[in-house]
This record gives C-alpha cells, structure tokens and sequence, in this order.
C-alpha cells in the first residue's frame, strides 16, 4: 500500500442482534463480555494468566506468564508443565467417559462413535506402537490421512508422548508431501491405503511411496490404515499396517508432562514466495485457546453436537475438530468425503442423522451449496441447529443472509470468525449470546487480542471506514512461535515491516463507526486504481449479488492510464454465455457493480468460465487469475490445484 489509505466501498448496514432466548442461556452475555474485556485491557498478562489457570490442568504451574525477552519470539507460560493429550482426554474420565466423543460418517455411508474412554484407550495404544517404533519427544511425524477418526488419534498419540506432529492435507500431491517431509526432517509418516472422496479413492500409500522414494531419507517408518482396500504395495522393513502396529499394545500409556513451550505441531501454509513455511505452535498456549474459543465462540454446552467441516489438514480441522473440541469434552463430527457427493444434500443429512447443534463451515462451501437451490436443504431437518459460523475468507453478505435463512431458518446468530494458521485459533469474531451481527463483518476482536489498523506509517488508523494493515498490538497465547527451520524468515514476514512494534497478518482490513472489523482481503488483493485503494473482495462481493453470478474472483492488470484495472473471472448461474448474450450480461454486470459501489469499480474486464482455480481448501488461486489477467505464461506450480483444467478456459484456450 502507499501513504493512501484504504478506500472502503462496501456498504452493509443490517444488524442483526441476538435473541433474547440465545443470549439468557449463552455462556457469555453482554456484560460478560464487557467485563472481560475490561480485564484484559486493565492487565494483558494476569488476564491471560487467570485463564490459564481456570482452563487447563496443569502438572507444573507457571510463574512467568509472558517471556518477552527474545521478542518478537514470545514465549508464554515458560516454566509450566502439562500434556495436551491428557487435557483433551484423561480429564474427561471420570465426569463423561461414556459420552460420544466422535461420531463419525465414511463417504460411503459406514458410520462409528468413539466414546472419551474408547478413544482415550486407542490413542493410548497408538502411541504405545509408535514408541515401539522408535519414535520419541520431539522427533516429526507426518500424518497424510484422510478425514477418519485415526488421524485424530494419530494426533492425539503424538502430543501424548510428544512427538511433533506435520499433518499433510490428503489432497496435496506426493511432491509437496516430499517437501514438508523433508523441511520437517520426519521420522515417521502416518497414512492410509487410501481415503473416499467424491466417490473416488485417494490413494494415499501410493503417493507416500512416491514421495519417501524422492530422497526422504529420515523416514524410518510407515505406518498405513486399512482403509479402502487398494491393494497397495507393503515396503518391507519400513511399512507397517495400522493394525498390525498395535497389536498387543497396552491401552494404557501415561501422558508424560510436557513444558509448555514444547512444540506440539507444525502446519505447513503457503507464503507469498513458493516455498510453504512451517508454522510452528505450543502445548500450552495453542491449547489454551483452542478451547477458550471452542467454549465462548461456539457457546459450546454439554449436550451439544458440534462439526467443523474442515479437513484435520489445515488449521480449522487442528483447532476446530482434534484440539478445541476434544479440550471442552464435546462430541463432534467427522465425514470422510465430498460435501456434494452422492448429492448436494450430503451436509445438511449429517446435520439431521447425528442432530448436529453447532455448524462451522468455509463461505465457499456455503456458496457452492447455495447454487444447489433453496430446494435442497429443505428436504431435511435442520431444527436442532442453534448455532452457524464460517471462516476462511471474506464471506459476501449474500451468502451470509442465504445462510442465516436457509440454514439457519433465522433462528441461528452466525459466527464470522477471522484467524489464520499463524493465529492459532479465533480472534475476531462476535460472541453469539453478547453481539449484534452484520452480514459480512467478523465483528470485534476478543477479550485479549489487541487487533488494530494502522497506516503506512504504523500509526493507528481511528477514523470510521479508513482502511489499512490489520496487526496484533500484544503477544497472545497461541500464536506461532516461529516458522521451522528459518526463524529469520518469522521475523521478515510478520514483523519487520514495522520494526518489530507488532504482528502484521498480511490483510487489509476497515474498521466501521461501531467499530466492527470488515476485512478486506489479502494485502496483495488490494489494487490501485487510478488512485483509490480497492479490496477486490468488495467488487467480488458485489458482482456475487447480482442473481445471475454463483462466484467471482477479481485481480488487477496493469493499466496506461489508471495503473491497475479490474479484471474480473465470474461464474455465471446456469450457462456460460456467448455471442450477444454474454456481451449483454458483461455491460449489466458492469452496471451493477457501478450500482453498487462506484463507477471506479467497474471491472474492465468481465470473463465468464465454468469454474474458478482453486486450492483443493477451496482458496482461489488469484495469481493464476493475476498471470492470466496480464496474458503470461502460467509457470507456476499447479499442482495443487483442485481443477487444472480450468485453466485453459479462463485464458480463452477452450
Ligand atoms: C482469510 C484459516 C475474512 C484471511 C483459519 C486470513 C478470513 C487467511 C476469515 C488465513 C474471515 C480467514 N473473514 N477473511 N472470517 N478467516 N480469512 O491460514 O485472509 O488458512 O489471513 O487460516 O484467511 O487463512 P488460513
């Protein structure tokens, strides 16, 4: 960005308060809140400290809270000891150890529940089998499986003996496994014959093999679930069935306290260059917020059935499915499969088959439904829903409303929520019993996390609707701790920009006269355009509510006159159109989109395709979009990519 700030074109003015009924049973109302927050800010440190202590069971406790001394590595609770496996599992015991803790769905239909004894004991078993193995405190494990309760397991077994677990998405390819088990320098894969997705096998052995063949050579063993009988091929020596590893392991394997500092995983993300960087998280400090936020956020109560859809290889499934969760002792729900498969009513079936009360998916996913009709989900019973959340990006307020009403049937407040793989879990997000909502916003930070925008210049931006950086003022708990293997590059990408002084996130973000966060993107989606500052997720959102778009991604080309252009890829509903139908819909979109925000944000371009290229996550891979939009050679890796093919249609190939 340069000295101008943020221009913000997006107007949404519904507000949308919490019921009366909601909020008298939630666990943080509106003085709660303002009474938490006024902790915080009266005292970071004994805030922190006291949820700490209210939180988790420690087996040492601390006495330094927040170790500032190697900033901006902070380190938290330095001289407490605690085991994360044993505050998701053993404490649960004796109060709920026959209450499901995962009930789980196969793509094909096989359905299992695990109670907190059952899963406590196959954890246990598991880490007795990787300890046989050779696997000790702090050596790396990669975990490549699919969305089947043994991936939580294989977690929870490596914080048991803690073992530093890299869990790798399934849907990333034997090269950028390579990659991550390299970085990573792992001991030990953990996989699966193969996994169900979209009616399809993912063979994932197939591509361990591949990838360990590659010069992996710190990888003494592979340990591979039966799971969809493919037939794959055994190493000898270094492969090993699931079954066969824990084969006479005890069930019992004591969780050995662990200083908080220990490094519980790392989770590979993309960066702005090609190499993916290793996020590194903490015991304590992740754990505490995790389940912080799976309690207040989520409004968890004891009978509920809470499913976060993410898969266990990004941060959702992490915070969401295998820590938080298990943390609040809450039974959850794991589907191994495609959302739409056999049919686009797979999602709102589980919601109805296992009386699903909390429901936390990605705006794409809600949009992909969306497109499916109104007609689908109400084939099902989704009356035991109570509450929503989305993450992961900007979610456009037409899907938003699309959620609340048909989804939610206007009964269930949504949770926005903003955080990243850096953050470790929620930070800004509204409380559901304490806060107003607004179709669009992530609302306000919480108690604890001292979100701010600033300028160019670092300097606070307080004026209504200015855009800027989005930045943690103070340390947090769960925040990475550095990035594997190249702390010099931890530094550079979250705080050198503004001399260390505070954690920048990479969005851009305005804040509105109730001070409720907007985000506006990525900041390298921000564009120029003859002057003004523009979020490309603003002009997306608005092409999105016109009815005769599904999706629509925006990038900018450089331009003579306005130095970037919009260049707009949109996904029509129904067909693609051509010849006089498509120039006419181009002009209207065009208009709209001047209707809507501004005769400066009228897309140059307009290029209808079928499809979006798209990170198998579901991200829109914008520098594609970006190559493609200035007419270059696609060079980059594709091979991440959900759908290569469409490639060629978005450059006019096909
Ligand atoms: C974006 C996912 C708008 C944002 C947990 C962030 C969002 C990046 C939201 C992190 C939201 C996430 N509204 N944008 N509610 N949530 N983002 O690491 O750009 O996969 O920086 O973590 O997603 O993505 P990540």
């Amino acid at each position: 960005m340069n000295d101008k700030q943020l221009e913000s074109i997006l107007h949404e003015e519904r507000l949308f308060p919490p019921a009366a009924a909601f909020s008298s049973e939630a666990r943080i109302d509106e003085s709660r809140l303002a009474a938490l927050h006024a902790e915080a800010e009266a005292d970071h440190e004994a805030y922190w400290a006291r949820m700490a202590r209210e939180l988790l069971t420690w087996d040492k406790d601390f006495t330094v809270t927040l170790d500032e001394s190697e900033a901006p590595n902070y380190r938290w609770f330095t001289d407490g000891e605690l085991n994360v496996s044993r505050q998701c599992l053993d404490v649960h015991l004796d109060e709920r150890g026959d209450k499901t803790a995962i009930i789980f769905e196969g793509e094909g239909g096989d359905k299992r529940r695990l109670s907190y004894r059952e899963l406590t004991a196959d954890v246990c078993r598991f880490a007795n089998a990787m300890k046989a193995r050779g696997i000790e405190a702090g050596d790396r494990v990669v975990i490549y499986m699919p969305m089947v309760p043994e991936a939580v397991v294989a977690m929870q077994a490596c914080a048991r003996i803690g073992a530093i677990h890299s869990v790798v998405f399934g849907g990333f390819s034997a090269n950028s496994l390579r990659d991550r088990i390299q970085d990573a320098g792992a001991k030990m894969v953990i996989t699966a014959d193969g996994g169900h997705r979209g009616g399809q096998i993912v063979e994932l052995k197939e591509a361990t093999d591949r990838a360990v063949e590659q010069g992996c050579d710190t990888i003494e063993t592979v340990i591979v679930l039966r799971r969809a009988d493919s037939g794959c091929q055994m190493q000898d020596g270094r492969d090993i069935w699931w079954a066969d590893a824990i084969a006479g392991q005890s069930n019992q394997c004591a969780a050995v306290p662990l200083n908080a500092e220990h490094p519980l995983f790392l989770l590979y993300t993309s960066g702005s260059t090609g190499k993916p960087k290793g996020i590194q998280h903490s015991s304590a400090g992740y754990l505490l917020h995790a389940k912080l936020t799976n309690l207040w956020v989520f409004d968890l109560h004891e009978d509920d059935v809470f499913w976060c859809t993410a898969d266990v290889g990004w941060i959702t499934g992490h915070t969401y499915v295998a820590y938080g969760p298990l943390a609040a002792g809450a039974t959850i729900v794991m589907y191994e499969g495609a959302p739409t498969y056999p049919d686009a009513g797979r999602f709102w079936s589980i919601c109805q088959r296992h009386g699903v009360t909390i429901f936390y998916t990605a705006p794409t996913a809600i949009r992909a439904l969306m497109k499916f009709g109104d007609e689908v989900p109400a084939q099902y019973d989704l009356s035991k829903l109570r509450l929503l959340g989305t993450v992961g990006e900007p979610i456009n307020p037409e899907a938003w409303i699309w959620y609340h009403e048909v989804i939610g049937e206007e009964r269930c407040p949504i949770v926005d929520t903003w955080w990243q793989t850096e953050t470790g879990g929620i930070m800004i997000s509204p409380l559901p019993g304490a806060m107003a909502t607004k179709p669009g916003s992530c609302t306000r930070a919480l108690p604890g996390i001292a979100v701010d925008i600033v300028d160019e210049a670092g300097d606070s931006v307080t004026e209504p609707n200015a855009g800027g950086y989005l930045v943690i003022r103070k340390p947090w708990p769960s925040m990475l701790r550095t990035i594997w293997g190249d702390n010099d590059r931890y530094i550079e990408t979250y705080w050198e920009r503004f001399q260390n002084r505070f954690y920048v996130a990479g969005d851009s973000t305005h804040r509105d006269a109730d001070g409720y966060f907007w985000i506006m993107g990525r900041i390298d989606d921000v564009l120029n355009v003859s002057g003004h500052r523009l979020g490309t997720m603003e002009v997306e959102s608005a092409l999105v509510a016109h009815p005769s778009v599904v999706e629509a991604a925006v990038v900018g080309r450089p331009h003579e006159v306005k130095g970037e252009a919009l260049f707009a890829y949109v996904v029509p509903r129904g067909d693609r159109p051509t010849g006089e139908a498509m120039e006419a819909l181009t002009r209207e979109l065009r208009n709209w989109v001047g209707e809507e925000l501004g005769a400066i944000a009228k897309p140059d371009d307009i290029r209808f395709a079928d499809n979006l290229p798209k990170t198998r996550s579901g991200k829109i891979m914008r520098r594609l979009l970006r190559a493609i939009a200035r007419g270059e050679e696609i060079t980059q890796d594709t091979s991440t990519l959900e759908n290569p093919a469409i490639l060629d249609q978005l450059s006019g190939k096909a």
